[in-house]
């Protein structure tokens, strides 16, 4: 596996400036949804660092639950019209206050999709907390109540951005330089 430093370009948003993003967004989450009936529900796999380290900044007590979706098509690093649901949710969220963690809106087609199928099943509200905004590649509308940093359009990784499914781990938010990234064979 290449190390990430041979393609890292910068470092876009270091550990320290990420975590004291989202205690802020916590607290502020924690003040909005005071009554116990927020359900936050994770976009596997990349919204999985955010999730844990938003969950833990919110104080107000709070449900969790997962899914995944998939998106049909078009280039690897691109994300089509028509999202697939690879993993539903365990959970009703009938009459719960839902807020989708996700992290990194980008043409804004995944989330778009995510927010119109889970309109159907009648939560009592429904928003979304990105970590990422990357807003000029934003080709569907989607409201974002919460949002962790706005970046530029470039292609990221780490803090649950991933390369070819790696680097997810990495603690900070890092700028691919594209021309030296090497996939894995
Ligand atoms: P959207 O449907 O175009 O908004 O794409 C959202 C998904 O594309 C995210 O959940 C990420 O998985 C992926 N994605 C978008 N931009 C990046 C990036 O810069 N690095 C890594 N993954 C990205
Ligand atoms: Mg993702």
């Amino acid at each position: 596996m290449q190390d990430y430093n041979e393609f890292l370009a910068e470092i876009l948003i270091d550990e320290k400036t990420l975590n004291e993003r989202i205690k802020e967004l916590g607290a502020e989450i924690s003040a909005d949804y005071p009554d116990g009936n927020l359900l936050l529900i994770c976009i596997l796999r990349g919204g999985v660092p955010f999730m844990v380290e938003l969950s833990r900044a919110i104080t107000a007590p709070h449900m969790m639950d997962f899914m995944a979706v998939s998106s049909y098509g078009v280039g690897k690093r691109e994300s089509s019209g028509t999202v697939r649901v690879a993993m539903d949710l365990q959970m009703d969220i009938r009459d719960k206050d839902v807020l989708l963690v996700e992290d990194i809106v980008d043409s804004g087609h995944t989330i778009a999709s995510v927010l119109e199928m889970l309109q159907l099943r009648q939560p009592r509200s429904l928003k979304v907390c990105a970590l990422l905004d990357k807003a000029e590649r934003r080709e569907a509308v989607v409201p974002i109540h919460y949002r962790g940093f706005d970046i530029p359009n470039k292609f990221v990784f780490g803090f649950g951005l991933d390369l070819d499914e790696y680097y997810r781990n990495l603690p900070f938010v890092g700028v691919v330089d594209l021309d030296k990234y090497k996939p894995p064979a």
